[in-house]
């Protein structure tokens, strides 16, 4: 018998149907969401994230704005840009688009957008909220993936949770929801050793590397393990993978969430869930 599975389809539909309710409600009270993305020149991966979230924002009934900047824009157009888009009150909530071209810095830019209308929740204001365990905008993938594991009844307390990936965007905040959760953290990353035997201890794993598909298989998981694999790593044919031998790793943890299929399919939501939430505090 294999692993249960974190259906991440299944929970950002019901998610979407939780948020269009609430959207629609606030809108009847005259309070529409509307989120504005900028682009800065344009790239293909992020051009795709961008017609995603269009199309998700249009079933929620949210306004979606699709801005986007010329490519050679100093930094000082784009700090430009994202104070204006920020200082207009019909606007909920911004994403400034990753990656930015070579010549910007986008943790730089992301300290530019007011961190109350930051939605995707990567800036020291937020993040520094955060370990405050004062929530304000959570980083979306961080929170998408530890809320598909809770929405499964799983119990965190006391655990011992292994995240693989310290960055900011998703293992050190991934870390810190765990945390608060009360479970006890080890955060590894490249210079770690004996990945597969810190690996092992864990009751819960998270795994955000996204180095190469596969690395994570059976002998690194404790046999029942939660194991939640964040990764999109883009293989042949247009696919996408995990960090997780998805075979291997099923044979011996107790749930496992896929890849496509997974983390992945929350996180947009996720997105729209910190836009409501920014709308109810404006
Ligand atoms: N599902 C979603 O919605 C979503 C959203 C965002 C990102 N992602 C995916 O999540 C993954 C991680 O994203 P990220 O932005 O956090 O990536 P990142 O900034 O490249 O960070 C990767 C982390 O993994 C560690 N790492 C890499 N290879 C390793 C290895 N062989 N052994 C141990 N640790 C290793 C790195 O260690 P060092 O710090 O030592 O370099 C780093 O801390 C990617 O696949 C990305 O596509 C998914």
């Amino acid at each position: 018998m294999g692993a249960q599975m974190l259906d991440g389809k299944a929970y950002a539909k019901t998610l979407a149907e939780q948020l269009k309710k609430e959207f629609a409600e606030l809108k009847a009270k005259g309070r529409e969401g509307h989120l504005v993305s900028l682009s800065i020149g344009s790239d293909e991966s992020s051009d795709w994230y961008v017609s995603n979230q269009k199309k998700a924002a249009e079933k929620l009934g949210v306004r979606y704005t699709a801005d986007r900047i010329d490519a050679a824009s100093t930094r000082e157009q784009a700090a430009a840009r994202i104070r204006e888009i920020c200082a207009r009150p019909d606007v909920t909530g911004m994403i400034l688009q990753l990656p930015v071209p070579k010549h910007l810095d986008a943790n730089d830019l992301a300290k530019v957008i007011d961190p109350a209308k930051n939605v995707e929740g990567v800036d020291p204001d937020n993040l520094g909220h955060l370990v405050m365990k004062q929530y304000r905008n959570l980083p979306c993938t961080a929170r998408a993936a530890v809320e598909l594991a809770a929405q499964s009844g799983i119990d965190f307390k006391g655990k011992h949770a292994v995240v693989l990936g310290r960055s900011i965007i998703v293992g050190k905040p991934a870390a810190m929801l765990l945390l608060d959760k009360d479970c006890t953290v080890t955060i590894c990353h490249s210079r770690t050793p004996n990945l597969p035997e810190v690996c092992r201890q864990a009751d819960i794993l998270v795994t955000a590397m996204g180095a190469k598909p596969g690395i994570v298989n059976g002998d690194y998981v404790k046999p029942g393990a939660v194991v939640v694999d964040v990764a999109t790593i883009a293989v042949e044919g247009g696919k996408y993978a995990g960090d997780c031998d998805f075979e291997s790793v099923n044979k011996v943890a107790g749930w496992l969430s896929p890849v496509p299929g997974g983390v992945g399919s929350v996180t947009t939501q996720i997105l729209f869930k910190n836009t409501l939430e920014t709308l109810k505090r404006q």
